[in-house]
């Protein structure tokens, strides 16, 4: 079954003809040519800050094109509002996740278009079609959970589900697996192989390329706003996809070397965390670790493995139930979280949305915030001296932005995401904890967060970075820690293949 021969499958359902859009002075697209390929993946691949989301959103009635045209099923179109898109059968997955915390699963999945009977709103209903949808995509979730009780990858599935809920016809899908685990994403890919053959049509954008190739069946490439690349996907590979991305002299990178590690800067010592939802259960169990200054350690390890909730006890934001952690032979217990800022513990936390950012600030008051302790102590809280630190910042972990007095929203998401990081490295810590930071950043802006980090380390910071993908490992660490049920299961050198830390994960490995 050839589709690229049969001019009626081949036909596009959707054709987007020289879209331009700016905002101020930022020509977010320059004249764009999309095509979403009737019941096919469309995988829309580039660096941070290229356009995808921007085009998506025009494509689905959140914004406006500033010039470009329009033709769904062949007749020009234009969308006024998203409900008009969805009216014409468009859906889209937010990359940043849009559901109301404090309300139930079934109320965000049907907040806006609640199903009604004879005597108003129709809530078994609505609770009967979320039970379906959370089967659909494997997921334990009870309609009536509040968002804001379910972890990030559970959120995601949410917003997931919200849009399957739709009934659409063309489905757009932005970064919908940054906070999904292995297992999480094989559903939802069954679940897309599902609506492709049903003649659904999806737009796929995602920063994990190995695993979006997969699933794709036509490759674009985004850079600064135009198209540079296209491709079938049985043509291209993964080296295809980053060298149009980000140009031909790629390298992944590998941790620092030339100077001896320092002292022990960080020891945990016989830690244990509790389970939250499962009293008496522990998600760090009796887990001990040395790191010294100037060493990089990853902890790899499967979604759930414990390694958000180690970084947070650490870190003071969750309580520890035994255990202690020493920085510099000093013990935490009983700081806060600032008081273990103030001492140069610092965390990149998980959730930039609910944790690292403030979305009503502006970029430059982000990147300060976790440095004004400091300023405050040293009186001089000088107006220049914290531009100074903005506009540092911004340099050291080039983000793409307007300045430092641009709304933090205004960013696209992997550059809010160096906002983040560069807010923690502000602080100049003895000791960084970094979870899952690359979420949603391209692969230029990852290597760049290495380097930063490597020169750091060579300064004597120490590091951990926790992540769920083997490559990070690889491209940053000293030594790499396998994180399973709460325990450690095997440490590595650097020059460990990916398949043995895999395999020490629990994970299955392929191929
Ligand atoms: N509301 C806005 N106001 C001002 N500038 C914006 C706005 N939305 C997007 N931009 C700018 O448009 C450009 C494209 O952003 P966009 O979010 O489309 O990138 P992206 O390709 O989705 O990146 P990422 O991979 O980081 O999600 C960026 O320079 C961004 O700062
Ligand atoms: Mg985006």
């Amino acid at each position: 079954m050839s589709s690229a021969t049969d001019p009626v499958i081949a036909a596009p359902v959707l054709s987007a003809f020289n879209i331009v859009k700016t905002y101020g002075n930022t020509h977010a697209l320059k004249g764009v040519n999309f095509n979403i390929h009737r019941g096919k993946v469309t995988t829309l691949f580039g660096e941070n800050g290229a356009g995808k989301s921007t085009l998506m959103k025009i494509l689905s009635g959140v914004t406006t094109p500033t010039s470009g045209e329009i033709e769904l099923d062949g007749h020009r179109i234009a969308f006024s509002s998203t409900v008009d898109a969805r009216n014409h059968g468009i859906s889209i997955i937010h990359q940043e996740l849009s559901l109301a915390p404090n309300l139930s699963v079934r109320d965000n999945i049907f907040l806006g278009r609640e199903l009604h009977h004879a005597s108003g709103v129709d809530f078994a209903e609505e609770a009967r079609q979320t039970r379906a949808l959370m089967t659909e995509l494997e997921e334990d979730i009870e309609p009536m959970t509040l968002v804001e009780d379910l972890r990030l990858g559970q959120q995601q599935i949410v917003e997931i589900a919200r849009a399957l809920s739709v009934d659409a016809r063309i489905l757009i899908m932005d970064e919908p697996t940054s906070a999904l685990s292995a297992t999480e994403v094989e559903v939802l890919f069954k679940v897309i192989r599902d609506l492709t053959s049903r003649g659904v049509s999806i737009v796929y954008i995602s920063h994990h390329l190995e695993e979006a190739l997969q699933i794709t069946d036509y490759a674009v490439v985004l850079r600064d706003g135009a198209i540079t690349a296209t491709a079938e996907a049985k043509n291209i590979d993964l080296q295809w996809i980053v060298q149009n991305m980000v140009g031909d002299h790629f390298d992944r990178g590998s941790p620092p070397t030339g100077y001896e590690f320092g002292e022990i800067a960080l020891s945990i010592d016989d830690v244990c965390v509790e389970d939250t939802t499962k009293s008496g259960n522990l998600v760090v169990d009796h887990l001990s670790l040395d790191v010294r200054a100037g060493e990089i350690v990853c902890i790899y390890g499967l979604m759930g493995a414990g390694r958000t909730e180690l970084l947070e006890s650490i870190a003071g934001r969750v309580p520890m139930a035994s255990g202690r952690v020493l920085l510099e032979n000093q013990p935490l217990a009983g700081l806060s979280i600032a008081g273990r800022i103030a001492k140069g513990l610092v965390l990149v936390p998980e959730d930039r949305q609910r944790d690292g950012l403030v979305q009503t600030m502006s970029v430059g008051e982000n990147l300060s915030l976790a440095s004004i302790g400091a300023f405050i102590r040293r009186v001089l809280t000088s107006r220049p001296r914290e531009q100074a630190l903005v506009d540092a910042s911004i340099r050291n972990v080039h983000i793409k932005t307007a300045g430092g007095s641009a709304p933090i929203g205004s960013l696209s998401g992997g550059n809010q995401q160096k906002v983040v990081i560069g807010k923690m490295l502000a602080t100049n810590p003895r000791v960084i904890l970094l979870d899952e930071p690359s979420r949603g950043i391209d692969v230029g802006a990852k290597a760049e967060v290495f380097r930063l980090l490597g020169e750091k380390a060579a300064q004597g910071l120490a590091v951990i970075y926790s992540t769920s993908e083997v490559q990070e490992c690889l491209s940053i660490a000293h030594r790499i820690v396998v994180m399973r049920r709460g325990r450690i299961s095997a440490e590595f050198g650097p020059d460990v293949l990916k398949e043995d830390i895999m395999a020490a994960s629990g994970e299955a490995v392929v191929g």
